[in-house]
């Protein structure tokens, strides 16, 4: 049995967003969302079972870890322990290629490394289904990470028909997402508080019934490889994802000055002719989505607006996926 394995995952960037849960303790959530992987934006993971160790050891980023940030890993290396039959305590060590926190869905990437390289240490082979699955329990939008390039996750009902598919492979559109990096500073508020705190918001079910149809354009506009068709419809989304953080009680604002000023360009942008738009996550960062051959141009103008302190250009990113260098 293997003790040792490395993954690499990479994160995704949502254009229908996933915002309050049905089921918060296994992260069962309201709505189906939409997802790309990126490219650029990725978390290598090695885990590795001892018997000579008496506590799991996490290292993150070069640091070894303690309080929530350990409990959240060691519960879920408990999940791919009990999946496994096993009470080996474990040390892993994981590292970002991007500033965590940041607006880039770290928990994404994070947890869905941890859960492929864990339960291949744990020398168990887990179906894309099955790791969709766990590593949903640990972060929702980790379960999107799982499969490659444009990615659907169901809602469903119970944590086994919750799960995350590819419908596109990374090399079906050259769409790119241009990360504009206002902050780099770790968001006051997680993800975890502000899908409890969705239930409070007014807006909650003007979304929700707004919802169905809107993911089902999403879902054509990427299988048609139409940038007119998607670009509105993840604009709204967005909107509508901080516009729900924000009515929330208490509520959460992630918006900056710099985030307002990058939204405000892409306008000016596209009234110029540049086939661009934009989504948000959690955060103050802004996603420029156009394609390949605009890039360039995008990239460029995005690196002049006042606060853009750094720039990810990212393409379509594959599945998550072993690799043999390990990191310790
Ligand atoms: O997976 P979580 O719990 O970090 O939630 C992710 C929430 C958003 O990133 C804001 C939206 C999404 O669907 O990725």
């Amino acid at each position: 049995m293997p003790q040792k394995a490395t993954s690499i995952s990479f994160s995704n960037i949502a254009f229908i967003k996933y915002w309050g849960n049905r089921d918060a303790v296994y992260r069962i959530p309201l709505n189906d969302s939409v997802s790309m992987n990126l490219d650029h934006a990725f978390t290598t993971t090695t885990v590795e079972f001892d018997d000579k160790l008496n506590d799991d050891v996490i290292v993150i980023g070069g640091k070894e870890v303690d309080g929530s940030a350990r409990a959240r890993v060691v519960s879920h290396l408990d999940r791919v322990r009990k999946l496994a039959n096993i009470e080996t305590k474990a040390r892993v060590r994981s590292q970002n290629n991007f500033p965590t926190s940041a607006g880039i869905a770290s928990s994404a990437s994070a947890f869905a490394a941890l859960s492929l390289a864990a339960t291949r240490a744990a020398g168990l082979e887990v179906s894309e289904r099955d790791l969709s699955i766990l590593a949903r329990q640990a972060s929702g939008s980790a379960c999107r990470s799982i499969p490659g390039g444009f990615v659907e996750w169901i809602a469903g009902y119970s944590s086994a028909d919750s799960y995350a598919v590819s419908i596109a492979s990374p090399e079906h559109w050259e769409l790119r997402d241009v990360v504009a990096i206002v902050s780099a500073e770790e968001k006051k508020v997680g993800s975890y508080e502000g899908h409890a705190a969705a239930q409070t918001s007014p807006f909650l079910w003007t979304r929700q019934s707004a919802l169905p149809s809107r993911f089902h354009l999403v879902r054509r506009a990427i299988l048609s490889k139409d940038l007119t068709l998607l670009g509105p419809a993840i604009e709204e989304d967005a909107i509508e994802l901080h516009m729900m953080a924000m009515t929330s009680r208490p509520p959460i604002y992630y918006w900056t000055p710099g985030m307002v000023r990058v939204i405000q360009s892409v306008q000016q942008w596209r009234a110029d002719g540049i086939g661009v738009y934009f989504t948000l996550d959690a955060g103050p960062n802004v996603h420029l989505i156009c394609e390949s051959k605009d890039v360039d141009r995008v990239a460029e103008l995005a690196r002049q607006v006042q606060d853009v302190q750094q720039i990810i250009v990212n393409a379509a990113g594959g599945a998550a996926h072993t690799i043999e260098t390990h990191l310790f």
